[in-house]
């Protein structure tokens, strides 16, 4: 058992690794923040976006283990591929290795063996102790890991390979990963390769195959290849070789070590052949490397690639351990599997477990484009890619499919947004024009159909274009109309931004048009708390009742896990629209402030904001459209410094791929995305200095005076200079301080005052 207060990242002394700078920032992060089941953070050994995720399998029964860390349970592997942070439903959990000792008559039954003590991690090292004393060590390179046992003296030590390892789901939702077959065999020399298939999981995704090819540095002193059934047991198979198409026979193979105390394993793993796998392992984890030379290499890269990115002048450890560790986070998928896709060749870059857009393009693309712009373009081309061989650009996909879509085509809103802001290298826009197009016009095929909602595709695309082309709005015909509604016209402003940028001059009015439709949702008369005009249901016979405070709707409801107060607020781009239909200014302060007033829902004290979810991502920040910025600090700041703290449940939910990562963040920096426009809302910095390394030499530093330091007092604005000149408007774009780079100079305070000329942030589409 683990206790919660023992979870905490300690840095590993044997291995000293520094950035360029010579600072290790890997120090600071915390690699268990946010791993307990509220935000399913990853704790395991990875590279930056790598394809290996090298972590721990726990097991409890009935519990979904999303990330393959439980807090509690059993270990049931410890496995080279997982996600980061996500929910719906476990995915990979495959690759697994398990080190076990004494007599082991089953090995292929689902076997788990308890944990002593407690799980260590920092950057790019995990490490464990099984109930019979086994040390495991853990690192990983991008395609392939490493293993450390440490085994207790006089041993029979043995490692379990099980090729039908793979993580479950217990949610009752058929949304569970299935072992659908495969193979391994040992060789001669002791080495081990084969593949395993596996399939569904929360994207439904059809069979998928990973290579494998394991070696053992120490020989191992025997070897038994076994298959297994429910009802044989599992049966030692000649030739070390054993295969299965047969999701009932499973395979794998136990390797004993006598005597031995150490044993080093590496693993290499391919989406392509098991060639590539013994390549990727040759190239990255050669014959005779330690497990230590690998964890220092991959703090180097952390510090070099992502965390050197942002430095501040705060020695305040929680800041610290909240910005590093947030960088880190954000920055684990997706996955770069540029010359690792099954699907087609390209010179494209290739990434996928996109986990999902849904949650991503809010803020999280934006800062990936501030402070990652190659991988960020890359990202981009990909995403085109993926049209041109699978015909729709993915919202979410994993193993290689894409799946689910739970609201609008979100790519178009994170193109829009890198071609507002200039992105263009080696990006073919003419294609990623074509790319949202299809979005826009084309249903996609209702196959397979996805038993959670069977009315309309959830794969990619819009699946309910049917009404919102001629209707322009969604009925009740289609599942989740209303939340697809005000998504896709938020996608239909894309459309337009890009339309304008690169005149397409027959496009330009049709889809600002539509990026005004959300309001056909609109009842004037919905009222709820006192204020009036919601965005409701609707069929041809005209608006239909709801209960507008009602947030748990799911996969077939109207309103996608949040509720009609929240999905109001979506379509930004019509900003000061927005306001006149609630009513005026005066009236909208307060409706936005009753976001955020507890009990004001009726209940004993929840508030309406929901800071555990995406979709209210950019609520607090709306008072700047208001004029009202000292609102936007006050209101986001609670939040930031109410929901997130350092320790493993401090992510007020899933994180989401690092969505709720990139939310803090911005909250730190002081500054946020309007994903699909120029525009960045100016709230309030948490730190005296922060620089930010934009790339090509370029920087942002953000300064303040009058602050506390740390973001938790004396925080509203008295006055602002952006790249040395005075400034009175609560907003900024792109090319104030990010293209070329640029200072912000606040100067803050305990009260708030109007420093602002009264300029409201753009609303394009009002
Ligand atoms: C596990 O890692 C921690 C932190 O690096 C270290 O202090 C500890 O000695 C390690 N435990 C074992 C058993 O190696
Ligand atoms: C872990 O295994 C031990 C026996 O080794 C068992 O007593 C315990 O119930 C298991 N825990 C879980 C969560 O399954
Ligand atoms: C392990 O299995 C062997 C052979 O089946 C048997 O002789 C031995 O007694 C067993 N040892 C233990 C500790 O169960
Ligand atoms: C092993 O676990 C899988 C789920 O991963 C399950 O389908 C199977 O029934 C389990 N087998 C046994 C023998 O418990
Ligand atoms: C492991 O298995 C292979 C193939 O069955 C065999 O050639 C090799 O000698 C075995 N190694 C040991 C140490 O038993
Ligand atoms: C999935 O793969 C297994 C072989 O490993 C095969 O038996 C099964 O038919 C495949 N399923 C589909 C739907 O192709
Ligand atoms: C175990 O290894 C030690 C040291 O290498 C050796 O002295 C001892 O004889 C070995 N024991 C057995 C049972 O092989
Ligand atoms: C460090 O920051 C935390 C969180 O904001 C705060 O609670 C704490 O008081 C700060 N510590 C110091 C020494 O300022
Ligand atoms: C990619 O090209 C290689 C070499 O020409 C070929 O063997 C392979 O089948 C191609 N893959 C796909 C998915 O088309
Ligand atoms: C992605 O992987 C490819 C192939 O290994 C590599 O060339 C490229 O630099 C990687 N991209 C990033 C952003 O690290
Ligand atoms: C951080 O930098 C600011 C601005 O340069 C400076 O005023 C402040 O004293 C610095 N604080 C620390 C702790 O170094
Ligand atoms: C802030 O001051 C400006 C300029 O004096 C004025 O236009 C604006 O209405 C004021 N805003 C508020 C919220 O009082």
């Amino acid at each position: 058992m683990v206790s919660r207060n023992a979870l905490l990242a300690v840095p590993l002394l044997q291995a000293v690794a520094v950035s360029a700078s010579n600072v290790d920032y890997t120090s600071h992060v915390n690699v268990f923040w946010g791993a307990s089941t509220t935000g399913n953070d990853f704790p395991g050994a990875s590279r930056p976006w790598g394809m290996v995720k090298n972590g721990p399998d726990l097991w409890v029964d009935g519990t979904d283990s999303y990330s393959g860390f439980l807090v509690n349970g059993n270990f049931s592997g410890f496995s080279l591929m997982h996600e980061q942070g996500t929910g719906g439903a476990p995915k990979y959990g495959t690759v697994s290795q398990l080190p076990l000792l004494g007599n082991v008559s089953q090995p292929l039954s689902n076997l788990t063996i308890g944990r002593s003590g407690t799980d260590h991690g920092s950057v790019g090292y995990y490490n464990a102790t099984t109930a019979q004393g086994v040390e495991v060590e853990l690192s990983a390179a991008a395609r392939a890991g490493i293993y450390r046992y440490t085994f207790p003296a006089k041993s029979e030590a043995h490692v379990l390979v099980d090729v039908s390892h793979v993580l479950p789901s217990y949610r009752g939702m058929n949304l569970s990963q299935h072992y659908e077959g495969g193979s391994i065999r040992v060789f001669s020399d002791g080495h081990y390769e084969g593949h395993g298939t596996y399939n569904n999981g929360w994207n439904e995704a059809p069979n998928w195959t990973i290579y494998f090819c394991g070696y053992f540095d120490t020989p191992a002193t025997k070897n038994t290849t076994y298959s297994a059934t429910e009802k044989t047991g599992s049966i030692a198979q000649p030739n070390g070789y054993a295969s299965s198409t047969d999701r009932a026979i499973r395979v794998g193979s136990l390797f004993t070590f006598r005597n031995v105390t150490q044993v080093t394993s590496r693993v290499g793993i391919s989406w392509m052949s098991t060639e590539k796998a013994c390549k990727n392992l040759h190239d990255e984890i050669p014959k005779g490397t330690s497990l230590d030379t690998v964890v220092k290499e991959a703090k180097a890269e952390w510090n070099d690639k992502i965390l050197s990115k942002i430095t501040i002048n705060s020695t305040n450890e929680t800041s610290l351990s909240l910005l590093y560790s947030s960088l880190y986070f954000m920055s684990l998928i997706p996955t770069n599997q540029t010359g690792e896709n099954p699907g087609w060749n390209s010179t494209e870059p290739y990434y996928q477990d996109f986990f999902t857009f849904w949650d991503l393009f809010r803020c999280s693309t934006s800062l990936w484009h501030v402070l990652q712009p190659t991988f960020h373009e890359e990202v981009i081309r990909s995403l085109i890619d993926i049209w041109r061989h699978v015909g729709y650009m993915p919202d979410a996909r994993s193993s290689n499919y894409n799946g689910r879509s739970q609201g609008g085509s979100n790519a178009d809103n994170i193109l829009a947004d890198a071609y507002v802001k200039g992105v263009r290298g080696a990006v073919n826009w003419d294609d990623g024009w074509q790319a949202m197009v299809k979005d826009a016009e084309i249903t996609p095929p209702n196959y397979p159909v996805d038993w959670l909602a069977p009315d309309s595709s959830t794969h990619d695309g819009r699946s309910a274009l049917p009404d919102w082309k001629t209707l322009g709005y969604i009925t009740t015909r289609f599942s989740r109309s209303v939340s697809r509604a005000v998504d896709y016209a938020a996608n239909d402003f894309g459309l337009y931004q890009v339309a304008l940028g690169m005149e397409k001059k027959d496009y330009v009015e049709k889809y600002l048009n539509r990026s005004r439709n959300w309001r056909n949702h609109w009842n004037p008369d919905a009222t709820s708390l006192g204020f009036s005009g919601f965005v409701v249901p609707i069929n041809e016979s005209g608006f239909m009742p709801y209960n507008m405070l009602t947030s748990d709707g799911y996969w077939t409801d109207p309103y996608y896990e949040a509720s009609a107060w929240e999905y109001s607020w979506t379509d930004v781009h019509d900003m000061a629209e927005m306001i006149k239909m609630m009513g005026g200014r005066e009236t909208t302060i307060k409706r936005l402030e009753t976001m955020f007033i507890p009990g004001a829902d009726g209940t004993s004290g929840s508030i309406i904001y929901d800071p555990t979810n995406e979709p209210t991502f950019n609520v607090p920040y709306l008072f700047n459209f208001l004029d009202r910025q000292d609102l936007s600090v006050n209101y986001s700041r609670s939040i930031a410094k109410t929901y997130y703290t350092s320790g493993i449940g401090g992510l007020p939910g899933e994180s989401d791929a690092g969505a709720m990562q990139t939310w803090l963040l911005w909250n730190m920096i002081g500054l946020y995305p309007l994903t699909g426009q120029t525009t960045f809302l100016i709230h309030s910095p948490w730190f005296d200095s922060m620089t930010i390394d934009l790339g090509g030499g370029k920087e942002l530093k953000i300064t303040s005076t009058g602050g506390d330091g740390n973001g938790d007092s004396d925080f509203y604005v008295q006055s602002l200079k952006v790249n040395g000149k005075a400034w009175k408007k609560n907003w900024l774009t792109w090319d104030d301080v990010f293209s070329r780079g640029g200072t912000l100079e606040f100067e803050l305070g305990a009260t708030a005052v109007n420093w602002t000329d009264g300029e409201l942030p753009p609303s394009p589409a009002s």
